[in-house]
């Protein structure tokens, strides 16, 4: 074998600490908003639903803050994730690329998601919280916040998006699996979800209502507190060990990135792969073309407005500043359910602001025929969000091919789709829509984003 196909790390060097881009933007992050009063949050708003460690995650500017040993333990069963080059997808696509993917779909849930799910269910459970609540879109989030709950001790509730909780049969077994308590929604078990109930009885449910029943469960559970996925400063932090690893990893394969690549909900594996690498580019070095790739369907980097927005749809959140489609719109129900949310992480959107990185929609049948292609080729199945990436590293590397130039590329396989069967069925058969950009929905959801100046 002349031809190295995986770098792989030991595992003691798993990332001690997560990268906090804080410490090297070249614009400060606009502060998130008291919806009440207009004026920045302080930790003693975010006290009911997190705990004060998080907290202090978010306000931190220390460049690297430490991973705790518990949680390094727990990262130990999967961690370090593999790079991959692409040898055979660059083969079937003739191209004078050079493809790797950083495979985070080898965890116990199948995604990037334990990295951050592990480090919130350690803090929470160093601070005396017995439950967690949450939400969950593709019901990734959801397997690996029930899975982290199981390694520490915690019952997880978890809200799932009715669009996939009917997709996905299996994942709601998984997470159940896991020790936790799953519910479509919008549920019956909440006042908010039992209004949404009321005015549209089949509702598909969205993340923006999923959210907004889980903080009203935590708000009314004592020894509860929430939980997220996403867009949140911390919850990208804790994905910094994937960058962290593949540049560790791109030097073993003695090679540099010219494109770094990954899909994005709402920015966290996209953030976590990329950030460390634009770590370096802010302190000095060289640039990097970073794409975020997101659904046509909910394309809120391309087409949103950047402005203050609540991340939920019930308005429960602090204003943040993102590029958002309006709080209260419900994206239509494509496959790939972790990019179907209205908002982006204000670190993400900041960056897209100011041009450090770029943003592409993408349609879902092509990302479908690229998630194919791939697993034709590498013979690992992608979960529908990440086909989104391939989608775009493919287009890469044919633009390499047309223009001659090699080019190294970077993306992040950031999940397996072995629970989305339903969704390659209905592909493999035709059936699959693509839904053309709702730009009447959106300018109406716009119409109700609160003013805020700045
Ligand atoms: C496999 C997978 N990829 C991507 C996402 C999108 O989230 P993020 O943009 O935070 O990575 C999700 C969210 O559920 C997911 O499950």
């Amino acid at each position: 074998m002349s031809r190295p196909t995986k770098f792989l790390l030991a595992e003691d060097r798993i990332p001690r600490s997560w990268y906090n881009i804080a410490a090297d933007l070249p614009v400060p992050p606009p502060p998130p908003l008291n919806p009440g009063t207009g004026q920045p949050i302080g930790p003693g708003d975010l006290a009911p639903i997190f705990p004060m460690a998080l907290i202090a995650q978010i306000v931190s500017s220390d460049r690297e803050i430490e991973v705790p040993e518990p949680v390094l333990d727990a990262y130990a069963l999967y961690r370090p994730s593999p790079l991959h080059r692409a040898h055979r997808l660059e083969a079937a696509l003739d191209t004078p690329a050079h493809i790797y993917y950083k495979y985070e779909g080898g965890s116990p849930s199948g995604s990037h998601k334990p990295n951050t799910a592990l480090a919130q269910a350690y803090y929470n459970k160093a601070e005396g919280v017995t439950r967690l609540a949450t939400e969950t879109g593709a019901g990734q989030w959801g397997s690996a916040l029930a899975f982290a709950g199981a390694m520490f001790g915690l019952e997880v509730k978890v809200y799932m998006v009715r669009a996939s909780y009917d997709q996905k049969p299996y994942r709601r077994n998984l997470m159940e699996t896991y020790g936790a308590q799953i519910v479509a929604s919008p549920s019956l078990d909440t006042e908010y979800g039992r209004k949404m109930l009321a005015e549209t009885p089949d509702h598909t449910g969205s993340l923006g209502i999923a959210i907004s029943e889980a903080i009203e469960d935590t708000v009314t559970h004592p020894g509860t507190k929430y939980s997220l996925g996403s867009v949140f400063d911390f919850v990208l932090l804790h994905q910094t060990v994937i960058g962290q690893e593949s540049i560790l990893q791109m030097e073993m394969a003695g090679e540099e990135p010219d494109v770094i690549i990954g899909c994005a909900g709402g920015g966290s594996n996209f953030a976590g792969l990329s950030f460390p690498w634009l770590g370096r580019t802010f302190r000095g070095g060289r640039t990097y073309k970073v794409i975020a790739v997101e659904p046509e369907a909910a394309p809120s980097l391309t087409r949103g407005t950047y402005a203050y927005d609540f991340g939920d749809t019930a308005q429960m959140t602090p204003l943040v500043k993102m590029h958002t489609l309006g709080h209260d719109f419900v994206p239509e129900p494509i496959h790939a359910g972790g990019l179907r949310y209205h908002g982006m992480s204000p670190l993400v959107s900041l960056l897209k602001e100011h041009g450090h990185i770029e943003a592409r929609a993408v349609h879902q049948t092509a990302t479908f025929e690229a998630g194919v292609r791939f697993a034709r080729a590498e013979g690992i199945l992608p979960a529908p969000e990440p086909t989104h990436a391939i989608k775009v590293a493919i287009d890469e590397a044919l633009r390499a091919k047309a223009e001659g130039r090699p080019t190294v590329i970077l993306f992040n396989l950031c999940g397996h789709g072995h629970f989305d069967l339903s969704a390659y069925e209905r592909y493999l058969a035709g059936q699959l829509e693509d839904y053309e950009f709702p730009a009447d929905a959106v300018a109406a959801a716009l119409a109700r984003v609160p003013a805020v100046a700045g």
